[in-house]
């Protein structure tokens, strides 16, 4: 099979990590007779440097006329960055926020689970973490506050600011849709986060949400209010399975539940939209402080790799293969600096790739 894949590798240890997730794609293709047609655009802040601009045309026609987008992270230290005293339309995540909107990414699911074997990294008491959690967030990524109108205004000498929060039955039910499809594969459950006690817009989300469940028999559905949600994370997460929620709300928990699993550096993402076309992307942010020092971890990125293969691609055995790598790795004891413990074999973010890539099995 041919794989188009757009390849934005971004900034800060974008690239790094980028390399070694292309590294870990090429061998698996290599082994299961996939070529691989890579084209690479730029994004954020790289995007700035080279043409004054976030995000381009041609970086929004290669991710269209692609099957899938690979990205690493965007954005630089919003305290020193140039990048950050531009307007904030041209600064790096309004690329980010642009590709979403111009590939219709609607779905961004982002994972977080505990690895057994790094549990001990788990800020949460043992009772809890004990229990394990496997939890996947379905944030809504195209409505809500970031995608509302705003302003800035001064009336009667005093500044003002304006962010406008929509959303329409069509957008809700759509994410709602797909929150209960992929919980079915799942352990069956949707708990829907809103603030239903004081937003209309959350009234209406609850309202759509209940009526898609109807199709759902199967699977068990639960409203949550977003401030008990952020407690619940960390009092029993295990409590969760598919947490569907609307933007901002979204971005803020799942922010709380890469934490608790200890590693944020393990977690994968992917942005869908109504086609087979995704945005895959580690859940982590681009690191400038550690940038071109070959310490980052690849992990994520890598993982994102293999969720494209199962969305964007449906090639299961190839994903199957590459999570079970980097569990065969970890198992080994390898670990990168930011997962490292005592009595672990410390690699590097170059290290960590070829290990991994190492242990892909290949079919037969
Ligand atoms: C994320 C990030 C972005 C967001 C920023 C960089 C605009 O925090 O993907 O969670 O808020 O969506
Ligand atoms: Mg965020």
């Amino acid at each position: 099979m041919k794989l188009n894949i757009a390849v934005i590798k971004g900034d800060g240890i974008g690239p790094e990590i980028v390399n070694e997730a292309l590294r870990v794609l090429q061998k698996t293709a290599g082994l299961y007779g996939h070529e691989l047609s890579l084209k690479e655009v730029l994004l954020g802040g790289a995007s700035i440097d080279a043409f004054g601009r976030p995000l381009t045309d041609e970086t929004i026609e290669v991710c269209r006329a692609s099957d899938a987008v690979l990205m690493g992270s965007i954005g630089g230290d919003t305290n020193t960055s140039p990048w950050y005293k531009l307007e904030p339309h041209l600064r790096p995540e309004a690329g980010l926020l642009g590709i979403r909107k111009a590939l219709g990414l609607f779905a961004n699911l982002r994972p977080a689970y505990l690895y057994e074997v790094l549990a001990d990294a788990c800020p949460l008491k043992k009772e809890i973490s004990a229990k394990g959690f496997d939890l996947l967030i379905m944030r809504e990524l195209t409505g809500g506050l970031y995608f509302g109108e705003r302003k800035t205004v001064t009336e009667n000498g005093i500044r003002k600011a304006v962010d406008t929060l929509t959303y329409d039955e069509n957008e809700i039910r759509r994410i709602a849709i797909r929150a209960f499809e992929i919980a079915r594969k799942r352990k069956k459950k949707v708990t829907s986060v809103d603030k239903a006690n004081v937003l209309d817009s959350s009234r209406l989300w609850r309202a759509v949400v209940n009526e898609v469940s109807a199709d759902y028999p199967d699977v068990v559905l639960e409203h949550m209010l977003v401030d008990n949600c952020a407690m619940q994370l960390v009092k029993d997460p295990a409590q969760f399975d598919v947490v569907l929620t609307e933007n901002m709300f979204g971005d803020i928990l799942s922010d709380e539940a890469s934490m608790i699993t200890g590693s944020i550096g393990m977690l994968s993402s992917a942005s869908l939209n109504d086609t087979k076309l995704g945005l895959y992307e580690p859940s982590h942010g681009s690191a400038p402080d550690i940038a071109g020092k070959n310490i980052a971890n690849p992990i994520a990125t890598i993982l994102s790799a293999a969720m494209m293969l199962r969305y964007s691609f449906d090639l299961d055995r190839e994903a199957d293969d590459i999570e079970n790598a980097v569990r065969t790795v970890l198992n080994e004891g390898f670990r990168t600096k930011d997962i490292y413990s005592e009595g672990m074999k410390e690699l590097s973010c170059s290290g960590m790739g070829e290990m991994i890539a190492g242990h892909i099995k290949g079919g037969s």
